[in-house]
């Protein structure tokens, strides 16, 4: 009896060791680098976010694109934006454009490894017909919003033209239909709790894709651009721009959003097969466009640009399954590598997929400190705003310079070390809902640990005192510029003129990249077919 017993359940043990890992990909938009904790700034505590990184593994050297379409392509797609024609700028909500429908992407692959594939919050890969939203694309179901962002309390977006008009509309869809009941529900809290109710019912005989792609910290219409409630921005008092304390405030609701969904895993017994993914889609916007008072500091330029600030993001993966956790890997990835590293810790066999994709299997160098399989990543190539770069072992070469003249080439942001901030708090991140329900799942980062990971994801550059002077101004000179990133992480040392043989070398492998490009889809908006007034005032698939 005992012998059959143990055979049945060592069997149903087996058997669930071998079902894939359930996957929850969780996206914070427009979250700069240094607005997490555990990048060194003390300005904004990010408990959870931090607890997750340093009992997993702190991706430091992970780039993304700079701005949202392209980076949620290259992260659906595995593929560089530019091979689908979908590099440059964003969809604008009445731009009949989405991610071409011959594109595969992630949840498609997963649903054939057996996935219940989930999305929640922004998709921005196209709506203008139905055939481009998220239920046709892979998911079995969606909870947010089909456009570039929306306000957090009403959920509406204000399409804004150049010559002063706009459109204006509600964009809050389940599945194809327009949710109405949760209006006046705080954008961060609603896509929380829709999330925790999925894992609540999730039937755990099937492996989950939760993608959880939140509004937090986007900013919202004119006029209202930056919302959070008010009993959480007073806790950011001893923070003195308005502005930033109400960012503060958001990207504390965020972090609050990591707990609960990490605690409501643990509940439900999900935690010791799981695979958690925490990325920022690009660098903050602290000046320009969408403005959001974020800050990349100590890492130059904005979201938009190829400066670090703009596409070398926050990144980190926690689970069970990494046999080497609590450190920070300073092996470049690209966010394109995510869906071989996914489908390969899923256990799909990725031949047949390798000379397709552009991203690499990194699964092996997360789970066991393997070196990376990447050498070098093309970070964009925009053949209309004339602008590229690319990442070569320590090297990077930029094209081009970005905003207005330049506008966006200097050094923005809090630094988040002043003395008004309140002390690092490594209770709060011992005692944090992450760290609490990770616990019996081997480990917890000590004190000790929390200090050292925590100074080495630092970056440092030595101008702590006033914004450094560069010799890399492209906007004047019109000339590529090279740095040593290792060595120069805020890319103040141009070595153009004296590493000759490398600028030519980087420069050859963009040229060749260059000749697999298809064209931008970009397409001129639709004021008149897309008018959401024309569809009781919500943003639709105007073209089916
Ligand atoms: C859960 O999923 C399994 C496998 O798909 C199925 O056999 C079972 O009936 C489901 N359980 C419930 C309660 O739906
Ligand atoms: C993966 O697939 C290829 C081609 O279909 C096959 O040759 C190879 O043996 C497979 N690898 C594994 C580990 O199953
Ligand atoms: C996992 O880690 C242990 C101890 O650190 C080591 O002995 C083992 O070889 C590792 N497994 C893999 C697959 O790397
Ligand atoms: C990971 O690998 C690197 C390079 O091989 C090594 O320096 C480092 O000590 C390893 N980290 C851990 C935590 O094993
Ligand atoms: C950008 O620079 C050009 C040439 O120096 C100048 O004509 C133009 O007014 C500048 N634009 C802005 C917005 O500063
Ligand atoms: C730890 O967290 C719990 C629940 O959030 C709280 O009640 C308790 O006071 C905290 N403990 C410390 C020492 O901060
Ligand atoms: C139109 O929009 C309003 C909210 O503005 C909503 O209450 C109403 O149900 C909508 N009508 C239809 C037919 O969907």
């Amino acid at each position: 009896m005992f012998v059959l017993s143990c055979y049945i359940g060592c069997l149903l043990t087996a058997i669930r060791a071998q079902q894939p890992p359930h996957i929850i990909f969780i996206v914070a938009d427009d979250l700069g680098w240094n607005d997490v904790s555990f990048h060194g700034s003390d300005q904004i505590p990010t408990p959870n976010i931090d607890a997750l990184a340093y009992n997993g593994v702190i991706l430091n050297n992970y780039y993304s694109q700079p701005t949202c379409t392209p980076s949620r392509t290259a992260l659906m797609t595995g593929r560089y934006p530019f091979h689908s024609g979908m590099q440059g700028r964003p969809i604008l909500n009445s731009e009949p454009r989405g991610l071409p429908l011959q594109e595969k992407i992630l949840p498609q692959y997963l649903k054939e490894l057996g996935y219940v594939t989930r999305a929640f919050g922004k998709w921005h890969l196209g709506f203008y017909k139905r055939e481009f939203t998220p239920t046709y694309r892979g998911f079995d179901s969606h909870l947010g919003y089909w456009g570039g962002y929306t306000s957090y309390y009403d959920h509406i977006l204000e399409d804004m033209y150049p010559d002063g008009r706009s459109l204006s509309g509600h964009d809050l869809r389940h599945n194809m239909e327009t949710v109405w009941q949760l209006d006046g529900e705080y954008a961060t809290d609603m896509f929380t709790s829709v999330t925790v109710n999925t894992i609540r019912h999730h039937n755990t005989s099937n492996p989950l894709f939760l993608y959880v792609a939140h509004l937090a910290v986007h900013a919202g219409n004119a006029g209202k651009p930056l919302e959070a409630p008010q009993e959480t921005v007073n806790n950011f008092a001893y923070i003195p721009d308005p502005n930033r304390r109400t960012y503060a405030a958001m990207v504390s609701k965020l972090d609050d959003s990591v707990g609960q969904i990490v605690g409501a895993l643990m509940e439900k017994g999900m935690l010791g097969n799981s695979i958690i993914v925490f990325v920022s889609d690009n660098g903050a916007p602290s000046v320009g466009d969408y403005q959001n008072w974020g800050s990349n500091y100590p890492l130059r330029g904005n979201k938009g640009s190829l400066w670090e600030g703009g596409v070398r993001c926050i990144g980190l993966v926690w689970s069970p399954l990494i046999n080497n956790s609590h450190r920070v890997s300073n092996e470049p990835m690209h966010v394109t590598d995510w869906l071989p590293t996914l489908l390969s810790a899923a256990g799909r066999n990725l031949s047949e997929l390798a000379n397709k994709l552009d991203g690499a299997d990194q699964w092996s160098s997360i789970s066991t400190n393997h070196t990376s399989q990447r050498k070098h990543l093309i970070i964009e190539i925009d053949e209309v705003m004339k602008t590229a770069a690319i990442r070569d072992r320590e090297w990077k070469l930029v094209i081009g310079s970005f905003g207005t003249n330049g506008s966006i080439d200097g050094y923005y942001g809090e630094k988040g070390h002043e003395a008004r901030n309140p002390a690092y708090n490594i209770l709060a991140i011992t005692n944090s809902t992450v760290a609490t329900s990770i616990a019996r799942y081997g480990h917890t980062a000590t004190d000790t640990e929390i200090n050292e990971l925590r100074n080495s994801a630092t970056v440092k550059c030595l101008f702590d005192g006033q914004y450094p002077v560069t010799d890399c101004n492209p906007s004047q000179t019109r000339q590529p510029c090279l740095f040593n990133i290792v060595s120069d992480p805020c890319e103040m040392h141009n070595l153009a003129s004296t590493k000759e043989a490398t600028l030519r070398q980087l420069y050859h492998m963009l040229v060749d990249e260059k000749e697999s490009l298809v064209p931008q889809l970009t397409k001129p908006r639709d004021f008149d077919g897309a008018n959401p007034a024309k569809f009781n005032y919500t943003w639709s698939s105007w073209q089916d």
